[in-house]
């Protein structure tokens, strides 16, 4: 069968934004793996491409990626349950993660998240992922209060997302979320305000830069 790999791909020394990159491999037989698929496009078509794998046998879980939509690892999925027939299509892209707080630098760190996993309670009641895996994201959604000129935020008043975007290497594309009654015109951004790639409101796209 032939196989179209969909692959999310960023340098962040190279590339300006993130882009799905498109590779089709012929000759794949059903009981071929993710992780082997992504193996022949590296070796056969672009030596650029780059991923994380270690054992290759379902049990590091250092080659966890969101595969058609679905946080899993690319070791133990099988070509044959993400499609059946001549071609078979399948997307691969960077797992989801939701931010945890360290308590002790007071910074924010990203653990995967997929339905299902492991929750536990924070402070608020907000459950938080319980012991999976930190990835450092290319593509951080960041609540506002508000916003105000030049991509600048008004944030919940813990400075968790500053200290942490002050941190980050390589520095992630960022994108805020509020709502259009949070514009603040005359927002004054602090010397260590950090200001957003972009911001959405419930009106669109209010600020890129
Ligand atoms: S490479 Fe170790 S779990 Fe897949």
């Amino acid at each position: 069968m032939q196989v179209t790999l969909r692959i999310r791909r960023f340098n962040p020394e190279r590339d300006q934004k993130p882009y799905w990159g498109e590779y089709t491999l012929d000759k794949v037989e059903p009981n071929d793996r993710v992780l082997e698929l992504l193996h022949r496009v590296k070796w056969e078509q672009d030596g650029t491409l780059t991923f994380r794998r270690s054992c290759a046998h379902g049990v590091c879980g250092s080659d966890g990626m969101r595969i058609n939509g679905v946080n899993r690892l690319a070791c133990k999925v099988l070509v044959s349950a993400l499609g059946t027939g001549d071609h078979v299509k399948v997307q691969v892209e960077p797992m989801l993660g939701l931010p945890v707080i360290d308590r002790e630098t007071r910074q924010l760190r990203f653990h995967t998240w997929y339905p299902g996993c492991p929750m536990e309670e924070d402070a608020y009641g907000i459950p938080k992922p319980k012991g999976t895996e930190v990835v450092v994201p290319t593509l951080l959604f960041v609540p506002c209060v508000g916003y105000g000129p030049n991509g600048y935020r008004l944030g919940y008043g813990g400075g968790f997302y500053d200290r942490t975007l002050a941190t980050l290497q390589p520095q992630p594309n960022t994108v805020g979320l509020g709502y259009s009654n949070g514009w603040l015109p005359d927002f004054i951004a602090e010397p260590h305000d950090i200001p957003l790639h972009a911001i959405l409101s419930d009106t669109g796209v209010v600020w890129q830069d």
